[in-house]
């Protein structure tokens, strides 16, 4: 490979800190800083020309934005289909035959897949019409349940192009999670595989699927064949998606959609024990799924992008299909886990594909640094031009490997932030424009706004920590509702300060230059190795087994994952704790919910600290594990119940290491 440019430069005097140089600006689609202006000087209009500018529509809006907060809605009238964006619309150019999807498949030996727009468009559009035939209409739920492999992005473009609402359910999920989200969204059909590989293993996909389909509404199953593992189909019920694909006619028309008819569902954890269907629409989800892959990745034809998401997360939704799918841009997948068959897997599969846009999580960053900070120096990642981070804060250690070692130190790092519900990036520095600044998130994407307000409401001082709101106009992409229940909409988001905030859930502070430090969830939503999960979802898991009176379930900071949970358990009455019935509550979360929210470690206590009203008070032993001051614990309903806590947890009074 020719000698590897550079793209960033250090900031003349302050210390890490970053600009784009020239070869960057020149190359990057917006390298002017005089778009924040122009954009919050009339946003509506801002976001009016990217939606027309961005997107192919069948018909214009005649509203770009009405509001009756806290409900919203985007590009009013206009009509589009989102799979046509993501698929038709190449095909009519010399993109045809350039590739959309590089599947990498996790055995060594098994050969990569390329799927070019043309061979996207054969398999979408075949599948579209599959979908029809086996009864499935405009509205209707699909439930998809499919490893990281590329029928995952045809299904959920074939959904999109006869307007089926997909929900995507991430693979490693239990059945009974599964269960839980095809029953609450009423979904008739489900897309799953035989199964997949996952470190090695094969894992039978179907047998969880079966397990969880009893008591839905599905009527159809839909399996791909990916191991051949020989399963048995249940009859007028399940079927082979390569037989069905080679049955289909070749062209499906794509059903001309409302900008404001739903795209997907997606489930996520919140601070109760049920997940909430965030529900996003097709307009204005996919013009922020464009234009932020666009500007904030700067993806140009050349580029190779990979996103380390697996699908059923939002990033997968947003950057491993819409965002990059809509541009015609390059994608790569892969299946496997990064650190399989060995620790240099992600470095070795840059190398081999010339992958130019790494976008992954903090989680994995720490993991692969942790185990040999050097490997990537063995590998030849020269063809890296930009570098993203998503999912938690990213601590400045594992920043400043990323960029030196990972990046050369010639790259620059978007440490992303958004959520389920935003649908796509909010918070980002623009590559570009900079400054490039570790551990600060950046500014509001152009035509978005966010503040800090502190307890009242009122915008917190610079540099304080507070909550982070977005205010109006919300971005195009953001929820439009929970799905089957319009109250908690309200209640999570817009509540704490009234219709015209929507809050986040998330404290930070505001920096120098309108940007935002992030520090992370002020609820009780955990955020394991990046993945979303809420206490009381493991904490029902636990109390689900006949010897336990109580769990309270709290995270502590960790190395690599950075934060794991903690559970607190009472046992019943008479009941011994032994390291066996430990085992057997882990097993209770992972039927529950899967191996990624297991708790790192289950402490069997008599009583957990309560308010007079019986409320368990997770600050107190969340601080308990963080050796931090507990305060006055007076006012306690059971005050005598800290001094047994200390000892247990090993409780050292002031801030030290995390146990
Ligand atoms: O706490 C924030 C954290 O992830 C939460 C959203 O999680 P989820 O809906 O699973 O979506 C994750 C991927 C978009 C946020 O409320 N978070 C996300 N990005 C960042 C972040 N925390 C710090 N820095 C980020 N860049």
């Amino acid at each position: 490979m020719a000698k590897p440019s550079k793209w960033v430069e250090r900031d003349k005097v302050k210390e890490n800190v970053y600009w784009p140089n020239e070869e960057m600006k020149s190359r990057a689609w917006v390298h002017d800083a005089s778009i924040y202006e122009e954009a919050s000087k009339d946003p509506t209009a801002f976001w009016s020309r990217l939606a027309k500018e961005g997107l192919d529509w069948v018909e214009g809006w005649s509203e770009v934005y009405q509001a009756k907060p806290p409900h919203f809605k985007w590009f009013l009238g206009g009509k589009l289909n989102a799979s046509y964006n993501c698929v038709d619309r190449h095909v009519n150019t010399w993109r045809r035959n350039k590739a959309a999807i590089i599947w990498v498949p996790e055995p060594l030996g098994e050969p990569v897949r390329t799927l070019t727009y043309m061979d996207l468009y054969r398999e979408v559009n075949r599948m579209a019409n599959t979908l029809r035939k086996l009864g499935v209409g405009k509205g209707d739920r699909v439930g998809i349940y499919l490893p990281m492999i590329p029928e995952v992005q045809v299904a959920m473009l074939a959904c999109a192009r006869i307007g089926a609402v997909h929900s995507v359910v991430f693979s490693a999920f239990s059945s009974a999670s599964l269960k839980d989200r095809l029953l609450d969204a009423g979904a008739k059909l489900l897309i799953t595989a035989d199964g997949y590989y996952r470190r090695g293993k094969a894992i039978n996909l179907k047998a969880q699927a079966d397990a969880a389909l009893k008591d839905t509404k599905v009527e159809k199953v839909i399996l791909v064949k990916r191991l051949g593992l020989g399963v048995e189909l249940e009859k007028s019920r399940d079927y082979w998606w390569h037989e069905l694909r080679d049955e289909a006619e070749p062209y499906c028309s794509p059903e001309p959609m409302d900008s404001e008819d739903i795209l997907f569902i997606l489930y996520t954890s919140g601070t109760t024990g049920k997940p909430k269907g965030i529900i996003h629409e097709t307009g204005g989800y996919l013009t922020q799924a464009y234009w932020t892959t666009r500007w904030i990745f700067d993806v140009h034809d050349d580029d190779l992008f990979w996103c380390t998401s697996d699908i059923g997360w939002v990033t997968g939704h947003t950057y491993n299909c819409y965002g990059p799918l809509s541009l015609g841009a390059t994608m790569l997948i892969y299946e496997g886990a990064p650190d399989y068959p060995h620790y240099g897997r992600v470095w070795e599969i840059v190398e081999e594909h010339g992958v130019t846009i790494l976008y992954t999580a903090p989680t994995m960053i720490r993991m692969l640094m942790k185990v040999d900070p050097d490997l990537p120096r063995k590998y030849d990642l020269t063809s890296l031009r930009l570098l993203g981070s998503v999912g938690e804060p990213i601590n400045l250690e594992a920043w400043k490997w990323f960029f030196e070692v990972v990046g050369g130190g010639r790259c620059p790092i978007v440490d992303t932030w958004w959520q389920t519900e935003t649908g796509g990036i909010l918070i980002s520095s623009l590559p570009g424009i900079g400054p490039i600044i570790p551990t600060v998130a950046g500014r509001s994407f152009p035509g978005t706004k966010h503040l800090i307000l502190d307890e009242e409401g009122r915008p917190a001082p610079m540099g304080e920590e507070g909550y982070l709101v977005q205010i109006p106009p919300f971005a195009p992409g953001m929820l439009r509702g929970i799905w089957g229940d319009p109250k908690r909409y309200v209640d999570t988001y817009f509540s704490q300060f009234g219709p015209e905030y929507y809050f986040t859930g998330d404290g930070a502070r505001m920096m120098e230059g309108e940007a935002f430090r992030i520090i992370g969830r002020l609820d009780d939503v955990l955020k394991v190795a990046g993945h979303r999960l809420s206490t009381a979802e493991l904490e029902n898991a636990i109390a689900s087994h006949p010897k336990v009176a109580e769990a309270a379930v709290v995270g502590v900071p960790h190395e690599v994952k950075g934060e794991v949970p903690v559970a607190f358990v009472i046992l019943k009455a008479g009941v011994e704790p032994t390291p066996e019935l430990e085992r057997e509550l882990v097993k209770k979360v992972d039927e529950a919910i899967g191996p990624i929210a297991r708790p790192e470690r289950v402490v069997f206590v008599t009583d957990v600290p309560k308010t007079r009203s019986g409320k368990i008070m997770r600050r107190i032993l969340r601080k308990l594990l963080r050796n931090e001051p507990l305060g006055d614990v007076t006012t306690l309903m059971n005050p005598e119940v800290v001094e047994e806590l200390k000892s247990l947890v090993g409780y050292r009074g002031s801030r030290g290491a995390s146990p």
